[in-house]
């Protein structure tokens, strides 16, 4: 099994624990600024409860992405979303997928970001960025200090990737410890 992968145990406590704060994923989710006519790219989609509650923001118009380097996550995610025509889910590194660049309106990040190695992460960010179409959103929240990750290193990426910083909000839950989400625009 790759190093992506999680074990059965890790998948099981992930789903079980993620049941009791659903309401933590929702009320995020619901003070997003989406209007379900996007193409929405869910990088990271992992246990698919956000990819869940995006597909059911989504219209006929609008259409989600998930990407997951791991195929056991994705499979997790297959199950818990209605993959009808408004959902594609991909499995592999974002530089391999086929998205075509400038395609998505939102690019959504949740909590993926800390546990991508470091000498990678610039990388990610940068072709995420590519996917982003000009005027998109990139949509990000991470915990302030795991992995190496910072909210001061995403500022950093997003200006070097010509994204302007929209909004910016400090949190913390005594599940989740410190955490930071932002918008970012490509101008
Ligand atoms: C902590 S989980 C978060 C899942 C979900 N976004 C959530 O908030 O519940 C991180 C997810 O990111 C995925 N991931 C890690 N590195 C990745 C990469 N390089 N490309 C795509 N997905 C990656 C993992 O396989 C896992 O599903």
């Amino acid at each position: 099994m790759s190093t992506f992968e999680p074990t059965n145990f890790r998948i099981f406590i992930t789903r079980f624990l993620g049941s009791f704060i659903t309401d933590f994923y929702k009320e995020y989710i619901d003070s997003l600024p989406i209007k379900g006519n996007e193409n929405i790219l869910e990088f990271g989609s992992g246990s698919g409860v956000c990819s869940r509650m995006l597909s059911k923001k989504i219209s006929q118009q609008g259409h989600l992405t998930c990407v997951d380097i791991s195929s056991r996550w994705l499979d997790v995610t297959r199950k818990v979303v209605d993959e009808v025509s408004k959902v594609t889910l991909l499995q592999g590194a974002i530089w391999d997928v086929p998205v075509s660049d400038e395609s998505q309106q939102i690019v959504f990040i949740h909590f993926v970001l800390h546990d991508i190695p470091p000498e990678e992460r610039s990388r990610v960010f940068q072709t995420l960025c590519c996917k982003l179409a000009p005027g998109g959103l990139i949509i990000l929240r991470e915990p302030d200090s795991r992995g190496g990750y910072s909210p001061e290193w995403a500022k950093m990426q997003a200006a070097e990737n010509g994204l302007e910083e929209i909004s910016s909000t400090h949190q913390r839950t005594w599940y989740t410890g410190d955490m930071t989400s932002f918008i970012f625009r490509k101008t």
